[in-house]
């Protein structure tokens, strides 16, 4: 039956879509200009990165966080080379996720891309690990982002009514890929939570036009990571495959290929961003 099928495909030029050979320029294809995103945690750090490089590339972008002087100035200094919008909010609490919904569902009718990045950790030993480090970090990493796009469904479908799909992209971590070097327990369940949650979510809300996949960074110089890499920087670039921590446009790269035309088939997926860190592991010995 299959050799039948392909037999009639090849010998009958009919049957073959030649609409689907058809591919766009570089510059249709990675194209994101146009587009609503919001980037939560994106007063600095990694979601600092990716805003830049969607503000850069033509993306109306709003920033969230909970200081709401450093996101107002990071969207000034933003708004002189394109359109970015800070909206401060707690996303630790239910209120903080429903405040943000809210004042997006009041200010665009849709939303084409949702980074959840904002996140936390909390590392400590076994024996002293508290709830409070517990709770913090998976209601932020991992109750918020669910919450957060549920609430923003409306406008994410809105958007999958147009040209192209709409987009979410969680920031896990390759902490959730692999066991992490310190005691960060939590952090490290939030982080394969939503790595998971991400392949659950792809599978129900692709019939809405909505694909969700995320991003597994490796180090990235950030407040979060400051105290590591002022202490270990040269051990962990010398132990990276590619010889370095990651920088801005490792991952607005990332990010804007997943928000483009090219990364419309992409869907459920976890792409670690780590310089080959998660790849080469198992190695047991150094060359
Ligand atoms: N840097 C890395 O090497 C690395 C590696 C793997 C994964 N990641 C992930 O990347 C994401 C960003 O981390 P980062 O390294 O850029 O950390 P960061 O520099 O500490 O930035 C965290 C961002 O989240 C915001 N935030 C923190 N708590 C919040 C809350 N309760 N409500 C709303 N916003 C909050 C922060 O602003 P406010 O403090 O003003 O709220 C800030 O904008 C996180 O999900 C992290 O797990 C980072």
């Amino acid at each position: 039956m299959a050799a039948g099928f392909e037999q009639a495909a090849v010998s009958d030029p009919q049957t073959i879509n030649r609409d689907v050979l058809k591919v766009k320029h570089m510059q249709d294809l990675f194209s994101i200009a146009g587009k609503v995103a919001l980037v939560t945690g994106g007063s600095r750090g990694i979601g600092e990165m990716i805003a830049r490089g969607y503000v850069a590339n033509g993306v109306k972008t709003y920033i969230s966080s909970r200081n709401a002087e450093v996101c107002e100035q990071l969207a000034t200094e933003l708004s002189r080379e394109g359109e970015c919008i800070a909206i401060p909010a707690d996303l630790g609490n239910m209120q903080g996720v429903d405040h943000l919904a809210q004042q997006l569902n009041e200010r665009e009718s849709k939303l084409d891309i949702l980074v959840n990045n904002a996140g936390a950790n909390w590392g400590a030993n076994i024996d002293e690990f508290p709830e409070a480090g517990w709770d913090k970090v998976m209601d932020l990493n991992l109750k918020s982002p669910f919450f957060l796009t549920q609430r923003l469904l409306p406008l994410l479908r809105a958007a999958a009514l147009s040209e192209q799909r709409a987009r979410v992209i969680n920031i896990g971590s390759i902490d959730g890929l692999s066991t992490p070097a310190f005691e960060t327990y939590s952090y490290a369940a939030s982080k394969a939570g939503i790595i998971h949650l991400t392949r659950h979510l792809a599978k129900f809300l692709a019939k809405d036009g909505i694909n969700v996949t995320a991003i597994a960074p490796g180090p990235f110089p950030s407040k979060m990571m400051a105290a590591t890499l002022n202490e270990f920087e040269a051990e962990i670039a010398a132990a990276n495959p590619c010889g370095r921590v990651g920088k801005a446009e490792d991952m607005a790269g990332v990010a804007i290929f997943l928000a483009s035309k090219a990364g419309e088939y992409v869907n459920g997926v976890t792409i670690p961003v780590d310089g080959g860190i998660t790849a080469t592991l198992g190695s047991w010995v150094q060359p």
